[in-house]
C-alpha cells in the first residue's frame, strides 16, 4: 500500500443524491464462508511474528484462507507452505526490476527463487514490484513491462508459464478523473506507454490486472459510511445512470472503465490488497477494532457472494486482505502498523468469518471418551508409508487421502498415515494392538479431525 499518495474518492458526492434512501440495498449477505476463496497478505516487517511453519499450519487447519501473498520470495516461508496446497504469490522487490529485463538474470531468478520450491509449494503467481507507478521512479516504470516479459520468457524456458502467472500490483493512484467511475482513465503519459503494453501482456498470458483499492485511503468524515458500505445516500453515475452504494464498487468500476477505454475490459481484475486498520492516531475517526472488523467482514462476505459491481455484474474477484499481522517495524502513521487481522500468537483481533469451526479436540464433550489412533512422534516416514500401503491395500476406504479428497491436504506421509491408521483401528474394533503398527502408532483422546477432514470414531 502507499499511504503517501492517498486516493481521494468522491469528496463531493454527498450533496448530489441525498434524496435516495438506499437502506434496503445495503444488507450484506453473510453466508457460511466455508467455501470462500479468500487470500491474505503475509507482510513480515515486524520483530514479533511466529515462525512461518506455524503460520502455514494455522492457516491450513484453522482458517478458510487458501491464498497467500508474500512481499518477497523468502525461501523459509516458501518452504513452510510446501505440501499445504495453499496458493502462494511471491513478489520481486522493486529494486530488482531493472536488472531482470536481462533474460539471463530473469532465468537465474526463476531457477534460484522459484524452482527449488515448485511444485511442492503451490506458487501460482509472481508479482513484479509493488505499486511501481506510485514510486514515480522513471527507471523502474520504464523497465517494469520488459522485466515482466523476460520473467515470463524465463518461465517458458522451463515450461512453468502455464502454472505460474506474472503480474504487477497498482495503487489507485494510476487513475485520473475517476468521479464518476465511468469517466476514469489511466494517468496521462502512462496510458499508452505503460498500461497498453502491460494489459496486452496480461491478456496474452491470461494473467490478471492487480489493483490495491483501499477505501480506507479515500474516505473523509462525510464519506465514512460510503467507504464502509453502511446505509448512505449513495452515488449515481451521471453517464451510466448506475447507482453506487459503496466505495469499493466505485473504485473497481473506475479501474474497469480505464481498462475498457484502452480496449481491455476482458482482462481479469484481482484485488491484491484491501484492508482497514484497527488502530490509528488519536482522534482519527473510523479507526478502531470494531470498524476494522466490520469492513473486513464485508469484504469476506462479498468474495463469497459473487454479486460483482454495477459495471461488472456477477464477476467475482480473487481478493487478498491486508494483512495477516500487524507490522511493528513499519514507519508512517500509527495505522500503517495496525492492519493485521491476527495477533502474533495467532489469535484473531476480531472474527471476520475466516476461522473454521473449532477443531474438535478443544471441545471434548462432542465425542466423550472417544479414542483415535495417530502416528507416534518421531516415527519414520518409510514406516508410516508402509502403514498407508498396508491399510489401503486391504481395501478400506482411503479416498479421503487421495488427491481431491477432504483429507488430502496437508499432502504429507505423516498426515495420510494417521488417517489410514485410525481408519484401520476404528474398523477393526478399537483394539489397542490394532494401533501398534510395529510401534509407530499410539492412541489419543484428541480428535485429529480438522476443517472438513473427519477422522472416524
Ligand atoms: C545479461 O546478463 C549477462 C550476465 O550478467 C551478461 O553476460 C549479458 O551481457 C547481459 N545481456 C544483456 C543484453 O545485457
Ligand atoms: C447475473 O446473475 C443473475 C442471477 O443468476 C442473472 O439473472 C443475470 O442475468 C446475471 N447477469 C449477467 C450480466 O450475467
Amino acid at each position: 500500500m502507499n499511504y503517501v499518495l492517498p486516493f481521494l474518492y468522491f469528496s463531493s458526492f454527498t450533496s448530489s443524491v441525498s434524496m435516495f434512501n438506499l437502506v434496503g440495498l445495503l444488507i450484506i449477505c453473510l453466508t457460511g464462508g466455508a467455501d470462500a476463496s479468500i487470500g491474505v497478505n503475509y507482510g513480515t516487517l515486524a520483530n514479533n511474528l511466529p515462525p512461518p511453519h506455524q503460520v502455514a499450519e494455522f492457516l491450513l487447519h484453522s482458517t478458510v484462507i487458501n491464498r497467500v501473498r508474500l512481499f518477497d520470495a523468502d525461501p523459509q516461508i516458501l518452504q513452510a507452505f510446501a505440501n499445504t496446497g495453499i496458493a502462494v504469490t511471491v513478489t520481486v522487490p522493486n529494486d530488482q526490476i531493472p536488472h531482470l529485463t536481462n533474460l539471463t538474470s530473469a532465468q537465474k531468478w526463476i531457477s534460484d527463487q522459484i524452482q527449488p520450491h515448485f511444485p511442492s509449494t503451490n506458487i501460482i503467481r509472481i508479482l513484479v514490484g509493488n505499486e511501481v507507478i506510485s514510486t514515480a521512479n522513471h527507471l523502474l516504470i520504464r523497465t517494469l513491462v520488459p522485466a515482466m516479459q523476460s520473467l515470463h520468457t524465463a518461465l517458458v524456458s522451463v515450461s512453468l508459464h502455464r502454472r505460474i502467472q506474472i503480474s504487477t500490483p497498482h495503487s489507485l493512484g494510476i487513475l485520473s478523473g475517476s468521479t464518476p467511475p465511468s469517466s476514469a482513465k489511466f494517468r496521462r503519459g502512462y496510458n499508452t506507454q505503460v498500461f497498453k503494453p502491460l494489459l496486452s501482456f496480461l491478456r496474452a498470458t491470461s494473467s490478471p490486472f492487480v489493483v490495491n483499492p483501499y477505501p480506507f485511503f479515500g474516505y473523509s468524515t462525510e464519506t465514512l459510511d460510503f467507504a464502509l458500505a453502511r446505509p448512505n445516500p449513495g452515488l449515481i453515475d451521471r453517464h451510466t445512470k448506475l447507482l453506487y452504494t459503496n466505495m469499493l464498487d466505485a473504485q473497481l468500476d473506475s479501474v474497469y472503465s480505464a481498462m475498457d477505454k484502452l480496449g481491455f475490459s476482458d482482462v481479469e481484475i484481482v484485488i491484491g490488497e484491501i484492508g482497514w486498520p484497527s488502530e490509528g492516531d488519536k482522534d482519527q475517526i473510523g479507526v478502531d477494532v470494531s470498524t476494522a472488523a466490520e469492513f473486513n467482514k464485508n469484504v469476506v462476505a462479498r468474495v463469497d457472494s459473487g454479486t460483482g459491481t454495477p459495471l461488472m455484474p456477477n464477476r467475482s474477484f480473487e481478493t487478498y486482505i491486508f494483512a495477516l499481522f500487524n507490522e511493528n517495524l513499519k514507519s508512517g502513521p500509527t495505522s500503517e502498523r495496525n492492519f493485521g487481522i491476527l495477533r502474533s500468537d495467532l489469535t484473531p483481533f476480531y472474527d471476520i468469518g475466516i476461522l473454521r469451526p473449532k477443531v474438535r479436540s478443544s471441545n471434548p464433550e462432542n465425542n466423550p471418551g472417544s479414542l483415535w489412533c495417530v502416528a507416534k512422534s518421531g516415527a519414520e516416514t518409510v514406516a508410516l508409508q508402509r502403514n498407508i500401503d498396508y491399510v489401503c491395500g486391504l481395501g478400506l476406504d482411503c479416498r479421503p487421502i487421495i488427491e481431491g479428497g477432504l483429507c488430502y491436504l496437508p499432502n504429507t506421509v505423516k498426515a495420510h498415515s494417521e488417517y489410514a491408521m485410525n481408519l484401520f483401528y476404528q474398523t477393526m474394533g478399537k483394539y489397542k494392538f490394532d494401533c501398534d503398527f510395529e510401534n509407530t502408532g499410539e492412541i489419543t483422546t484428541m480428535d485429529p479431525s480438522y476443517g472438513n477432514c473427519e477422522y472416524q470414531v
